[in-house]
Parts: C-alpha cells; structure tokens; sequence
C-alpha cells in the first residue's frame, strides 16, 4: 500500500516536473524532496552523497591549508603555545625545515613531544596536513 501511494506520489511529481521545469527551482527542489522517501532519487553531484560521511568529504575536496590551520593549529601555533613554531615565523621554522619537508609533514602526522597527531584534526588528510604545513611554514 505505501508503495502505492508512493509510485502515485514519484508519478505526480514526475508530472509536475515535466510540466513545471518553467514554474523555478524551488518546485524542483521540493520535488526532489518529496521524491527522496522512494530511495530512488540520487543524482550524481547532488546532496544525497553527503548522507554518506566518506564520499561527503571526497565530493567537497580537500579544505585549504589555510582554513586547516585556522580552525586546528592556530590554537597553538599563533602564539606559540608549549614551544610551537609559530605560523609563518621563519626563524622559528627554519631548523626544522632543515630536517626536510617530509621529516616536518611526518611529525605533524604522527606527532612530536606535545604536539599531537595530525595537530588533533583527525579527519585531516596527509594531503590537508601537508597543505597546513606549507601554510604556516610559509
Ligand atoms: C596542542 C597544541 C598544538 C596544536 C593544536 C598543533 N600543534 Fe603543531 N606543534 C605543537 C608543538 C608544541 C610543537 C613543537 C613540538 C616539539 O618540537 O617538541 C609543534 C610542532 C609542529 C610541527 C614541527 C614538526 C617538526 O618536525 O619540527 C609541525 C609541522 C606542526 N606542529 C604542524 C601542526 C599542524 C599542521 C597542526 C594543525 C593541523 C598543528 N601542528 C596543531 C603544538 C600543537
């Protein structure tokens, strides 16, 4: 029965968005709205990826090194809490960078005396550690 009344709701709305592809974007959106329920409607590039945590951020892309460090380092690197290199403070960086930029990326990954891993931004990517790194060594 709610199969029914859902293939009649999928049809109606079908309807109304083949003749209403002129009445705007808000009745399409509500369309596809309504249309959800159905499990059917998933359209590539559209919001119905982000329900998935993995592809969410796939589909978003990596955030900038900027905005990495803004909202994870900066607590301890502006300032330069418990002996942190302070963003783009060259003297401060430069016996580290000494190491290689890799040797510096990996203590940011796996952590170094008090500074955690990944700067506690656990869902950061290697990629977004690195971009972070450039940013504030910079
Ligand atoms: C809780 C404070 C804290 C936070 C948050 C933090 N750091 Fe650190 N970080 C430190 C401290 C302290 C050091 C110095 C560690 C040492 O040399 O003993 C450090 C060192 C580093 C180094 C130098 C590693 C090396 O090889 O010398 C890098 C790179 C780094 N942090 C990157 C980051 C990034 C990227 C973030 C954000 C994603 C971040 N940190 C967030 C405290 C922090």
């Amino acid at each position: 029965m709610i199969k029914v009344i859902r293939s009649v709701v999928a049809v109606v709305a079908g309807l109304m968005l083949t003749a209403g592809a002129v009445a705007g974007s808000n009745s399409v959106e509500s369309i596809n709205e309504r249309l959800k329920p159905s499990g059917s409607v998933c359209i590539q590039g559209e919001e119905c990826a982000a329900a998935s945590g993995a592809s969410a951020s796939a589909a978003s892309g990596p955030r900038s090194g900027e905005d990495i460090v803004g909202s994870y380092c900066a607590a301890c690197h502006s300032v330069g809490v418990l002996g942190a290199p302070k963003i783009g403070d060259a003297a401060d960086w430069a016996p580290r960078l000494d190491n290689g930029f890799d040797t510096v990326l990996a203590n940011a990954i796996g952590g170094l005396n008090a500074m955690p891993p990944r700067g506690t931004c656990g869902d950061c990517t290697d990629e977004e550690i690195s971009a972070a790194v450039e940013f504030m060594t910079k």
